[in-house]
């Protein structure tokens, strides 16, 4: 079972990941992130970095996501595992678009060929919502901002997330990143609970061929 957090810059994901480590103690999740769960991840941050150019930036951001695949997430499915993803490929398909704007013909439709039929979809994704402003101000907290963590930018990824979770409302859960944290992580621990229970109950029940 795949399970992924999206939202903006400082929507709280990593804080809630932590948290959720303790009451889904019982169903051993295995807790991962993109970018950088591999060492692929190092040329990613140099990528951002050195702010370079948003080709290159893409598919670095790509070739993290298939060395994830390989070295975390296909094991970790494979022994059975439920799999707690901090970003994952909606993250390039909410920010690529914005930052590929301009430069390839149709950017949501060229990421997602470049995903075709080798990447996981997850079974389950949360998306955590927030104002930007608000998002601006507890980013502002944080030391050496990335060149995604603008106003103009940071809008333009929020809509391409929500267009995402509208256009797959079966996968998309989504969470208001205003509410109190404890609240949050009791809701998306409750969450992810009843969608373990419900695959497994689907997994058990016996093949009808006819
Ligand atoms: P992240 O590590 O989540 O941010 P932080 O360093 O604040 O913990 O991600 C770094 C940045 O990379 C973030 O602004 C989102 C962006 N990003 C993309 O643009 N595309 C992607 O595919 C991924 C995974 C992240």
């Amino acid at each position: 079972m795949l399970v992924t957090l999206e939202g903006i810059d400082g929507t709280g994901k990593s804080t809630l990941v932590a948290a959720l480590a303790e009451p889904l103690a019982d169903l051993d999740p295995v807790f991962t992130r993109e970018p950088g769960a591999t060492w692929v991840g190092e040329a990613v941050r140099r990528a951002i970095a050195e702010e370079t150019d948003p080709v290159t930036e893409a598919l670095l951001f790509a070739a993290d996501h298939a060395a994830h695949l390989a070295a975390v997430i296909r094991p970790a499915l494979d022994a059975g595992k439920l799999v707690i993803s901090d970003r994952y490929s909606d993250s390039r398909y909410a920010y690529q678009q914005v930052t590929l704007d301009g430069i390839v013909p149709d950017p949501l439709s060229w990421l997602r060929a470049l995903h075709d039929g080798w990447t996981i979809v997850p079974d389950r994704t949360f998306l955590f919502m927030l104002p930007v402003e608000e998002a601006l101000l507890r980013l502002r907290q944080k030391n050496g901002r990335e060149h995604f963590e603008r106003r103009d930018v940071l809008v333009k990824v929020q809509e391409n997330y929500l267009h995402l979770a509208r256009a797959d409302p079966a996968r998309f859960v989504i969470v208001d990143a205003m509410k109190d944290q404890e609240e949050i992580c009791r809701f998306v621990a409750g969450e992810i609970r009843t969608s373990v229970a419900s695959k497994r109950r689907r997994m058990k029940r016996p093949r009808q061929d006819y």
